[in-house]
């Protein structure tokens, strides 16, 4: 069988993980996809910094031209991150009927509508199941495993960067700006952190997640957002001495007045599930009316967590392009549905 051709755009945490993933587990992933999956290219910034990875100089590229123009290559896989260039690049690709596999959550939040309708128009994929709570399943159990659901509420961790600074100024005492420099150390953060401790970060994935579950459009303008930069070891303190702990809390219902959306940091009583998700740790609940409560957990962040998710991502499309297999979830259309106005 022919190999199936990709190519990256990024090379950062999660392109490598992707790389790792691809080309260390290449037989089996193959095996599984039916073809092999051929890393033909790589967009990055810096043609000559060292990577760490073994890596064909020649697969390296700072024109993205020459990876559109390229027709042997069926599958975009965008983890550069922000939305300029990326949007511009993404579009391109799905005009031109390759499919996308994407991480970014602030891409997806911001012009999903777009992107699906682009993807929907010329009959390629877009995949995004690493945008949210990186190596955890959540886009494809709610857009296929839980589809047949009215889906009541959606609540939990998903931002690894504030949940690992929470557990190291709950747990060790580190101040909020050596716990933030662990976390960028560790590649969790966004390029610019502020995303994730002022909320945003969290606000985009639950508008994507919160979308997706009540069939809506909801943007990050619709959540209500506060992230953990006001916290204080003394405001730790105080939730310790009355038995709970301070959480990023990400949270969707639908409500008789509106689809209720907000971020915000909560205190959690100390025996609650959700107590004990420390570090990189995300997990979201999901309470549907049939099946009842699910809950999610894993790794929310970090190189090869994420590109499990992104790679997964590849081979569905890739299984796609080679058999036009059924139930492929590329495809994303949502109604409009009021959002409830907060006040807090
Ligand atoms: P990094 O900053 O580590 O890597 C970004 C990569 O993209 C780099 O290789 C960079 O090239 C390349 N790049 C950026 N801009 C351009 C450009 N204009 N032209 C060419 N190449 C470019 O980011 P991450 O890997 O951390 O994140 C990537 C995406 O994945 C983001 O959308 C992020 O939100 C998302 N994500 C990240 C997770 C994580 O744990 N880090 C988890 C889940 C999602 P160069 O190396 O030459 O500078
Ligand atoms: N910055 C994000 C986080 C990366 O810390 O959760 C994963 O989406």
């Amino acid at each position: 069988q022919e190999p199936v051709k990709i190519a990256l755009l990024g090379l950062g945490t999660v392109g490598r993980g992707v790389y790792r993933i691809l080309t260390g587990n290449a037989e089996n992933i193959a095996h599984k996809v039916g073809a092999p999956v051929e890393i033909s290219r790589i967009l990055v910034r810096d043609l000559t910094r060292d990577r760490g990875i073994p890596l064909d100089p020649a697969l390296l590229t700072d024109n993205y031209q020459d990876i559109l123009d390229d027709p042997e290559i069926a599958i975009v896989v965008e983890v550069m991150g922000g939305i300029h260039p990326a949007l511009d690049y993404v579009m391109a690709a799905l005009k031109r009927g390759k499919s996308v596999v994407t991480a970014n959550k602030d891409m997806i939040a911001l012009h999903g509508k777009e992107l699906f309708a682009t993807a929907a128009a010329s009959g390629a994929g877009l995949l995004f199941e690493g945008s949210v709570a990186g190596g955890i399943p959540i886009i494809r159990p709610l857009k296929q495993c839980l589809a047949a659901n009215r889906i009541q509420e959606i609540m939990g961790i998903i931002n690894g960067t504030t949940n690992y600074m929470l557990s190291k100024m709950t747990r060790e005492g580190v101040d909020f700006d050596r716990a933030l420099r662990e976390a960028q150390a560790k590649g969790y953060a966004e390029a610019d952190p502020t995303a994730d401790v002022e909320g945003l970060d969290a606000a985009r994935k639950l508008a994507i997640l919160a979308s997706i579950a009540f069939n809506s459009r909801i943007t990050l303008n619709d959540v209500y957002v506060e992230g953990i930069s006001k916290i204080t070891a003394r405001d730790i303190a105080y939730a310790r001495e009355l038995n709970y702990v301070i959480k990023l809390l990400a949270i969707a219902k639908e409500t008789p007045e509106g689809i209720e959306v907000r971020v915000h940091p909560t205190m959690i009583p100390q025996n609650h599930p959700l107590a004990s998700v420390n570090d990189v740790f995300n997990a979201i609940f999901v309470r549907g009316d049939a099946v009842g409560d699910t809950m999610f957990y894993g790794r929310g962040a970090g190189e090869l967590p994420t590109g499990s998710a992104v790679a997964a991502d590849i081979m569905d499309a890739a299984r796609h392009i080679l058999y036009k297999v059924p139930g492929f979830i590329g495809c994303t259309c949502y109604d409009e549905k009021p959002i409830k106005p907060m006040a807090m």
